[in-house]
């Protein structure tokens, strides 16, 4: 039987918190032990330089999100882990796909002007460059489910569109991917407004925080008297609502609902249980990070041969592409 191929990736800025585990990585992990799927798991670098980063500490950066991924279950014998920049096969296909790439198109990307917006600084064409980058990642492993966040969908669209014009252009036969959605798709952030971020202080909990570090990052989360005619949809308490159904079940919101139009709910003991459960579940998380962390020279092995293992696929394709648009 012929695998469907899935390829996923998280740029190295910083540690994972809660929103990429359960926008992201939870969708990757699901793949990973579906036997219809190869999977392919990356750590985005070369998107990383698109924004604003330290060179000194990018290597370990990525480091980190290696760790964070392996902490999280992503399994060596399952599915192939490996650093963008070390197949460069990607960046080839990319440029490759920028022949059949609209200008417009990218200049007009909601997700462009949005990182424009936060650094304009830094426009440059690397930015511009971004969702073509990411098609080719996708693309070079034809991959046909992409587990990522709700605010991937823009590249993923593009991803489609010149898949279907290098295959209407050049007679190539990549597949039109798909976003795999999970559950807790939109992860908002702690503070009550948007979604958790690693730039916004305050909004986010990382996988490797400990039980008092979450407590003290849910004391920080505003919210009301605790009463009231309905449910808050937006805000503060809302969101602390959609961490209690995440982390603790649909039940225990209702429960809780139910105490907001009625006898109030006390903040304190929501925040408490609600930060156990948040542990409870990251706490075999930290068990392996730890084994991972203490084993420098196995992790690097893994990621060597995922990038070798990465590069005969990568490398199929772009030669398939090459020949497709006669250059060999
Ligand atoms: N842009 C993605 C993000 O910020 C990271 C990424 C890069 C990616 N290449 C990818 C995600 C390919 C999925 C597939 O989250």
């Amino acid at each position: 039987m012929n695998k469907k191929r899935v390829l996923s990736g998280i740029r190295a800025s910083g540690r994972l918190h809660l929103g990429n585990y359960l926008g992201a990585v939870k969708g990757m992990l699901a793949l990973q032990e579906n036997p219809e799927y190869e999977t392919f798991y990356m750590v985005a670098d070369l998107h990383t330089l698109t924004t604003p980063y330290d060179p000194k500490t990018l290597k370990n950066d990525v480091r980190e999100v290696v760790l964070d991924y392996l902490a999280v279950g992503l399994d060596p014998e399952k599915s192939t882990l490996f650093i963008q920049s070390q197949v460069p096969e990607h960046v080839e296909l990319a440029y490759l796909f920028s022949t059949t790439t609209s200008l417009a198109k990218l200049l007009h990307l909601p997700t462009y002007k949005e990182t424009l917006k936060l650094h304009p600084q830094h426009s440059t064409v690397a930015l511009l460059y971004y969702p073509i980058l990411m098609a080719a990642d996708i693309l070079a492993y034809k991959a046909q489910s992409v587990p990522t966040g709700i605010d991937q969908e823009p590249h993923i669209e593009i991803t489609r569109e010149i898949a279907r014009k290098m295959n209407s252009q050049h007679g190539t036969d990549f597949p039109e991917p798909q976003r795999f959605v999970t559950e807790g798709e939109y992860v908002p952030a702690l503070t009550g407004e948007g979604k958790m971020s690693k730039s916004i202080e305050g909004s986010y909990i990382n996988l490797t925080d400990d039980l008092e570090t979450i407590k003290r990052r849910l004391a920080g989360a505003p919210t009301d008297s605790g009463k009231g005619e309905n449910v808050p949809e937006k805000g503060g308490v809302a969101n602390l609502l959609i961490f209690v159904e995440l982390f603790q079940g649909r039940k225990i919101r209702q429960e809780y609902e139910k105490a907001y139009t009625g006898s109030g709910i006390r903040y304190s003991e929501l925040k408490e249980g609600l930060a156990k459960a948040i542990f409870e579940e990251l706490k075999p998380v930290q068990e392996r990070r730890k084994r991972f962390e203490q084993d420098p020279e196995l992790v690097e092995k893994i990621l060597s041969k995922g990038a070798e293992k990465a590069r005969n696929v990568a490398r199929e394709t772009l030669d398939e592409t090459k020949k497709a648009m006669g250059l060999v």
